[in-house]
């Protein structure tokens, strides 16, 4: 499954792009009513609505839904969570029976009525230009994310039945998504026991069990755990929103680790060998390091 990141990749969405929407919320917010009107006349056109959208309760829920959905294009938090949103508008449709068709040509009527009103409002400018290539952007990752569960149902028709699949994907997109958050409870719980043991140790240096020096070097390296612990969660939640995981985040936990064993041996004079091999552990950690970070960049 593709995260939001490499959506906004693949459809080259900038930070401009985003800008560029968010400037573009408000004069959509002002034409909500209108658009949702338009946009259900569009929809009566179809000759088998009334079959997806029997009743008023029913239309009305849609037209609720639709237009927060338009106005969440606008809004410039495309997050995992917005991405899920949109899997999960695919996977409805997908489940009445929409044929993929008709939501292809009402996000294209969306498309042109967006561009209309920005025409209106701007005329035909450079400005009016940017707003709707962001628009385009925008609008073409929406059509791409909700069409996916279109793709994902032809398949299950190949391998197995409908409903054991469509139960099979949701429990283990749960199941990895609960595993990310046990992470995160088992890494933040993980830092507050050492920072329970600096708690120790300077209660052991204040009673006099541990000599100043020791007790300052072990401090020292504890308080490295907590920083890699600290990079750790920064990845794991940089991973829930979506990002890729990164690996030099383990890296630096396992230097971090090396280190504070160079630290608490340099309290003892015989073990001259053992800091020669952390200290080259720590040199192969470091070129790893330096290696993954090199190849992400180029
Ligand atoms: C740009 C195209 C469309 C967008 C953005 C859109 C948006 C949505 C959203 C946001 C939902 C709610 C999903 C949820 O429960 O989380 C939904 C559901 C639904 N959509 Fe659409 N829709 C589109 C096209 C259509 C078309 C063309 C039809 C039928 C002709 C349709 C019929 C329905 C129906 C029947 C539901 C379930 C409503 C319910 O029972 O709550 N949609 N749609």
């Amino acid at each position: 499954m593709q995260t939001i990141e490499e959506f906004k990749n693949v459809y080259l969405i900038t930070e401009q792009d985003i800008e560029n929407l968010m400037f573009a919320k408000g004069l959509m917010e002002k034409h909500q009513e209108d658009f949702i009107s338009k946009f259900y006349d569009y929809l009566l056109r179809f000759k088998d609505t009334p079959n997806f959208l029997p009743d008023e309760e029913t239309i009305s829920r849609h037209k609720e839904k639709v237009k927060f959905w338009f106005i969440r294009l606008f809004e410039g938090n495309y997050n995992e969570e917005y991405l899920r949103h949109l899997h999960k508008v695919g996977a409805v449709h997908v489940k009445i029976g929409l044929p993929c068709h008709y939501v292809n040509a009402s996000m294209s009527f969306v498309r042109r009525y967006c561009f209309r009103i920005l025409t209106d409002e701007f005329g035909c400018s450079t400005h009016r230009d940017a707003v709707v290539t962001s628009m385009d952007k925008i609008i073409d990752l929406n059509l791409d994310a909700m069409t996916i569960s279109y793709h994902e149902e032809e398949l299950r028709a190949y391998v197995l039945p409908r409903k054991l699949e469509y139960n099979l994907i949701e429990f283990a997109r749960r199941f990895a998504f609960s595993v990310d958050i046990l992470l995160l409870l088992v890494l933040m719980l993980t830092s507050l026991f050492v920072l329970g043991f600096v708690g120790y140790e300077i209660y052991s240096i204040g009673t006099g069990e541990t000599n100043i020096e020791t007790g300052i070097l072990k401090i020292l390296g504890t308080l490295l755990m907590i920083w890699a612990i600290g990079e750790l969660l920064s990845a794991e939640i940089h991973h829930l929103r979506g990002g890729k995981f990164a690996v030099t985040a383990f890296l630096t936990l396992a230097i971090a680790a090396v280190i504070r064993k160079i630290l608490i041996a340099t309290l003892s004079t015989e073990k001259i060998a053992d800091i020669l091999t952390l200290g080259g552990i720590v040199l192969a950690l470091g070129a790893v390091y330096w290696l993954i970070g090199h190849s992400e960049k180029s």
